[in-house]
């Protein structure tokens, strides 16, 4: 399991690039490129770089999910679906079909097993222990914390559940949150932090520094940490 910093001063271009770098390898080796996406801010410039570069990517061969998601409707200014709706799934295209919503609007548990199931049915259709993303996207918060596994959360140490509903100090804190188990399945995982600040908590994560929930996430082949300039 490698893990790597690159340094990007084109943060929101470079990000796309490597997506696409992805997405072409997979889909080209197994037919289907299962992709993670990551919540917060940072993935709107992103999405709007994806879709500008991904002329001709054969998006029926994509398949998205959410790392995370608040506990919020669809269509609330807080929902990571509704970023991802807005700026990457109506852009291109891709059907309905290939993009697994976290329920964020109904009972947290209910939608957390929902979720569960539905992703151990398709990897179970694929002969597979549990899902594997072909690429996570993952963000990091200030205090270290990754999709929605912030410092001190019990999900921290949960070894069986792939997702699970989490109380959280980042509003609103009501969400759902895949756990390293299912992260960690992740054939690559791509960390994003653009933000110059948070440089040395990634630094400190890729060092390993377990006050940081991000330092326990390992991609089975690499986790890319690419940082803003
Ligand atoms: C969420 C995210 C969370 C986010 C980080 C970084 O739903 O809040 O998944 O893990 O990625 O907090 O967020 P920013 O990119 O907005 O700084």
């Amino acid at each position: 399991m490698i893990s790597r910093i690159l340094h990007s001063n084109d943060f929101a271009a470079d990000a796309a690039r490597a997506i696409l770098d992805h997405a072409r390898k997979a889909i080209a080796e197994r037919g289907l490129f299962r992709l993670g996406l990551t919540g917060g801010r940072s993935p709107r410039a992103i999405h709007a770089a994806l879709i500008a570069q991904a002329a001709g990517l054969p998006w029926a061969k994509v398949q998205l999910t959410f790392g995370d998601e608040r506990c919020v409707a669809p269509d609330h200014e807080d929902s990571n679906y509704r970023v991802a709706k807005e700026t990457l799934i109506d852009p291109s295209g891709i059907p309905a079909g290939n993009v697994f919503r976290m329920r964020g609007e109904i009972d947290p548990e209910t939608a957390a097993r929902e979720y569960e199931d539905m992703l151990r049915a398709f990897a179970g259709r694929l002969g597979e222990p549990r899902y594997a993303h072909d690429l996570l996207l993952l963000g990091l918060g200030e205090d270290g914390h990754t999709a929605s596994l912030f410092p001190g959360s019990p999900a921290l140490d949960e070894t069986t559940r792939e997702v699970l509903p989490v109380i959280g100090p980042k509003p609103p804190p009501q969400r759902l949150s895949m756990t390293f188990p299912l992260i960690n399945a992740a054939h690559h995982v791509l960390f994003l932090v653009p933000q110059a600040d948070k440089r040395a908590i990634a630094e400190a994560a890729v060092a390993g520094d377990q006050r940081y929930p991000a330092s326990r996430v390992h991609g089975q082949e690499c986790t890319t940490w690419l940082l803003g300039p």
